[in-house]
C-alpha cells in the first residue's frame, strides 16, 4: 500500500512567484478539537499576492518558510478527540488565510463550515473569501437597502462579480468600473460597466452613489470618496494600485488612516476600511453563517461563481503570474490530485431544481433568446428552467428567512448547468 504523502505549496522566500516551491511535508494529525481534511479545492486569491510580497498586515509577522493557501474545501478523513458533531466524509469549508495550499490539513472543528453534499468543490472555493466578502460588505458592512446606487470598483475580480450578483439579488441599482473588454461580463451580471482606462467614474451619476466599494485604492481612494453623494458609504477594501506601484507598507497604512479622518469632513461622507478578517474576530458566529447561506445559494443554483481553471500544484506559481497580471474572468482553483479509487466517497447527485416544499410550483421552459433581454444575458445553456410560485421563493433547504431580503421576492430563476465532476 502506498504511503499517503502531503504535497504542499510553501512560501521560501518573499517576493516574487518563484519563490512558491512544491515540496513534501509530514502528513499532519488531528488534535484535541480538530478534524483533518483531504483538500478538494483552495482558491487563489490577490489577497495572496499581498501575503507572498510581506504586504498583508494579518501575515506580517509570518516568515517563510511557510505553506501558502487561503481557504479550503475538504473532505473529513480523521477526527481529532473531543470532536462529536462531524463524520468521516463529511465535506467542510474553512478560510485558513494560509496553510490550504496542500493535499491535507487540519482544521478547527469548531470554524468550519459545513459544505452541502452535491455542489462542487471549486466553485464552493471560490465563496470562502470573496463572496462572503462581498456579503458581509453589502449585507454587515454597508447594510444596503434596496433601489440604492453602488459603484463596485474592480466589478470584473473575483470579489467585484460577487458584489454584482449579490447586489443584483439584494435589489440595487449597480455600476462597475473594469477594464473595456470585461464591459460585457459586467453588464450580464447586471451592472452599467465603466471602463477605467477611458471613462471618470465620479462623472457618471451626478448626484453622487450612495455606497462604493473600492478594493483597488487610486490616488488613495480621493475620487472614490468624491464620488460618493452626501451621506454616502466609501468601504475600503484593498490597495491594489498601491501593490502594482509598489508603494511601501508605511504608505499603505497611512492611505487607509487617512480615511477615518475624512469622517470629520463637512458633507457627511462615511468612510471605512472593511476587514473579512477583523469581522470574522469580532463576530465569529456571522462568518460561518454568512458562508453557509452563500452554500445554500449555491446549492439552489441561485448563484453560480465562475471558475476560470482547475491547477494543479504545479500550476500555483504560474497561477500567481497570472493573478498579477490581471484580466482573468473567473478564479483559479488549486484542486489537488484525485485521490485513489478506493479513497473515493460516492459521488453525490447533483441536486434539482431547487422549490418551495409542499407549495404548487409551475416550472417553464424557456428559450434563451426570449429570456435574455430580461436577465441581462446571463444564461448560459438554451434551455432554462423558470420556477413561480404563489408563496414566494425559497431556494433550497439550507436558506433561511434570513436571507429573504437577499432574493428576488415572487421568481426564482433556476438554471440547469453542467457540473464540472473534476474537483469533486
Ligand atoms: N478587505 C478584505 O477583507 C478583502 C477581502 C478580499 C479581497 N480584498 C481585496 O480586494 C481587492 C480585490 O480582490 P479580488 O480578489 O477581487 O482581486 P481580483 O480578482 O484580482 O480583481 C481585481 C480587479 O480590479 C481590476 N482593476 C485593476 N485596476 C483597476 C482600476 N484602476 N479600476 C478598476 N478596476 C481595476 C482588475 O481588472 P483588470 O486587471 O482586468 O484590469 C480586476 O478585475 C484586492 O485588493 C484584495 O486584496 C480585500
Amino acid at each position: 500500500m502506498s504511503e499517503r504523502r502531503n504535497q504542499v505549496i510553501q512560501l521560501s522566500r518573499f517576493g516574487d512567484p518563484d519563490g512558491l516551491e512544491v515540496v513534501d511535508a509530514p502528513l499532519p494529525t488531528a488534535g484535541r478539537g480538530e478534524v483533518r481534511v483531504r483538500v478538494l479545492a483552495s482558491s487563489l486569491n490577490y489577497t495572496e499576492v499581498l501575503i507572498r510580497r510581506h504586504l498583508y498586515p494579518q501575515t506580517m509577522r509570518l516568515r517563510p518558510p511557510f505553506v501558502m493557501g487561503y481557504d479550503v474545501v475538504g473532505e473529513i478523513d480523521q477526527i481529532g478527540d473531543g470532536v462529536r458533531d462531524f463524520h468521516i466524509g463529511d465535506r467542510v469549508a474553512d478560510m485558513t488565510v494560509v496553510g490550504s495550499n496542500a493535499d491535507y490539513r487540519t482544521l478547527r472543528a469548531g470554524e468550519v463550515a459545513r459544505v452541502p453534499a452535491g455542489v462542487d468543490a471549486a466553485q464552493a472555493a471560490t465563496l470562502i473569501l470573496s463572496w462572503t466578502t462581498a456579503y458581509q460588505l453589502l449585507h454587515r458592512a454597508a447594510r444596503v437597502q434596496r433601489g440604492q446606487r453602488v459603484l463596485v470598483q474592480g466589478a470584473a475580480g473575483a470579489v467585484g462579480q460577487a458584489l454584482l450578483v449579490l447586489g443584483r439579488l439584494a435589489g440595487l441599482e449597480l455600476w462597475g468600473t473594469a477594464r473595456g473588454e470585461h464591459a460585457a461580463l459586467v453588464r450580464e451580471l447586471g451592472a452599467t460597466p465603466i471602463d477605467y482606462q477611458r471613462e471618470d467614474f465620479t462623472r457618471v451619476l451626478p448626484g453622487g452613489f450612495d455606497v462604493i466599494v473600492d478594493g483597488v485604492g487610486e490616488d488613495g481612494y480621493r475620487r472614490s470618496y468624491a464620488a460618493l453623494k452626501r451621506g454616502g458609504l466609501l468601504c475600503a477594501i484593498g490597495f491594489s494600485a498601491s501593490v502594482q506601484a509598489r508603494r511601501r507598507m508605511l504608505a499603505i497604512v497611512m492611505e487607509i488612516a487617512r480615511l477615518y479622518l475624512w469622517r470629520v469632513l463637512p458633507g457627511g461622507k462615511r468612510a471605512r476600511f472593511y476587514s473579512v478578517n477583523v469581522m470574522r474576530a469580532r463576530h465569529p458566529t456571522w462568518f460561518r453563517e454568512d458562508l453557509e447561506r452563500l452554500f445554500g445559494l449555491l446549492a439552489a443554483r441561485a448563484i453560480r461563481p465562475r471558475v476560470a481553471e482547475r491547477i494543479s500544484f504545479d500550476e500555483v506559481a504560474e497561477a500567481h503570474r497570472r493573478l498579477e497580471a490581471g484580466s482573468l474572468e473567473g478564479k483559479l482553483v488549486l484542486c489537488p490530485d484525485p485521490p485513489l479509487r478506493r479513497d473515493r466517497v460516492p459521488p453525490q447527485r447533483e441536486p434539482g431544481p431547487a422549490s418551495v416544499p409542499g407549495t404548487p410550483t409551475i416550472l417553464l421552459c424557456v428559450s434563451v433568446r426570449k429570456f435574455r433581454a430580461r436577465s441581462n444575458g446571463s444564461w448560459s445553456r438554451p434551455w432554462s428552467v423558470l420556477a413561480i410560485s404563489p408563496l414566494g421563493v425559497r431556494l433550497g433547504p439550507s436558506v433561511a428567512p434570513a436571507e429573504r431580503p437577499l432574493l428576488p421576492r415572487k421568481l426564482t430563476w433556476i438554471r440547469n448547468h453542467r457540473m464540472s465532476r473534476k474537483c469533486q
